[in-house]
């Protein structure tokens, strides 16, 4: 049942604020302000020296975002790769380590490949899944839940902010179980967690302005991404959202990488999404903006009220997100992005919950 929306992509997009409050209530003890994992876990954090995360996709994304926040905040190194070459790269792993699996369905084949190989190397394994009577489930010592519910949508939007949810919850276990944590920092980030669905309400919010932007960028034949630390996996989202429904040609980049190559497309008629909330790496990504703008490129520039007065003028549109906890700024940058995908695809008219050529679970490789 799509309720009042058009498609179940929009239905979902619209129910993150709930599913997120959902998933934050399995991880999180809010009275305490403290991370509380329900799960028995078969390894200690504190012994680990390394996370090896695999996934696809979109929750592929979730992974490499989860990647800044376990080395940050458990100062556990991570190891992140799509699980197509993981499967074949077929890299050394040291027993006893710990290797996590994301999947939305629990039944894409090549992440339960990777599973399989990294079982098979006496490694622990850990999923975290929306479909818990699945293969990968069934395959993993440990099982995180998603509780997104069920996603309609080919496009991914909803499980994706609930995985990222999750990962933060497991970012700060780890954390903590490594010494790295203070009590007071553990209940700063759940604080900030806490605060995510009531931003993603307000994001939300900012549809109206989102419309007339993708009307435009219905337009583009290409579009950049630009985003750098935990915003440089969700610019590739937000790419690779924009090319799964609307069929334009999407790429997301660091920002940093901007001057060593895709500079050169830089023209007025290609749009350059930059998403950069304030954080200590603002200035860094609005200053590679400048480059853009200096080039007569358009600027889509999506931000909170600071970054947006930082950002100075020459940007056509600022998308204003709320200002959070820059450790949660990556969960409430995927609303717009996605909001953004989906509007354009409604402009272009495609069928947005089945896009050509996709399945909403890849079970072959
Ligand atoms: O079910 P999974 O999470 O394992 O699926 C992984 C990818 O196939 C999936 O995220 C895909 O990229 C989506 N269509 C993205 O919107």
């Amino acid at each position: 049942d799509k309720g009042n929306h058009r498609h179940f992509m929009a239905k979902e997009i619209y129910e993150q604020p709930e599913t997120i409050s959902h998933t934050l209530s399995h991880y999180v003890d809010m009275g305490a302000e403290k991370v509380a994992l329900r799960e028995t876990l078969p390894f200690d954090f504190a012994d680990l020296t390394r996370l090896t995360i695999s996934a696809c996709g979109t929750a592929y994304f979730a992974g490499a975002v989860a990647k800044y926040w376990f080395e940050r905040h458990a100062r556990l190194p991570v190891d992140i790769d799509v699980a197509s070459e993981f499967r074949y790269r077929e890299p050394p792993l040291e027993k006893g380590g710990l290797s996590l699996f994301i999947s939305q369905s629990g039944e894409t084949a090549d992440t339960l490949a990777a599973l399989r190989y990294c079982a098979g190397q006496g490694q622990h394994v850990a999923s975290l899944v929306n479909t818990q009577e699945s293969t990968i489930a069934r395959e993993s010592d440990v099982v995180f839940p998603i509780l997104c519910g069920p996603e309609i949508g080919v496009a991914s939007t909803k499980a994706l902010t609930a995985q990222l949810t999750a990962l933060a919850g497991l970012s700060i276990a780890a954390g903590r179980a490594r010494g790295v944590l203070s009590a007071e920092r553990e209940n700063e980030l759940v604080r900030a967690l806490t605060a995510l669905p009531a931003a993603v309400a307000k994001a939300l919010a900012a549809e109206s302005q989102i419309i007339d932007i993708a009307k435009r960028l219905s337009k583009a034949k290409d579009v950049l991404y630009l985003g750098r630390g935990p915003m440089f996996p969700i610019a590739m989202e937000g790419a690779l959202k924009l090319k799964e429904i609307s069929y334009i040609h999407a790429e997301g980049y660091a920002a940093g990488e901007l001057k060593h190559g895709p500079i050169a497309l830089v023209d007025e008629d290609m749009p350059v999404i930059v998403v950069a909330p304030s954080d200590e790496l603002v200035d860094k990504t609005l200053s590679n903006m400048q480059e853009v703008a200096a080039r007569g490129g358009k600027i889509i520039l999506i931000t909170d009220a600071e970054g947006a007065e930082t950002a100075g003028h020459g940007i056509s549109d600022v998308i204003i997100v709320p200002r959070v906890d820059s450790f949660v700024a990556p969960i409430l940058a995927c609303i717009p992005v996605q909001l953004l995908a989906y509007h354009t695809a409604v402009f272009m008219g495609t069928d947005v919950d089945q896009p050509r050529n996709l399945a909403k679970s890849v079970t072959v490789e």
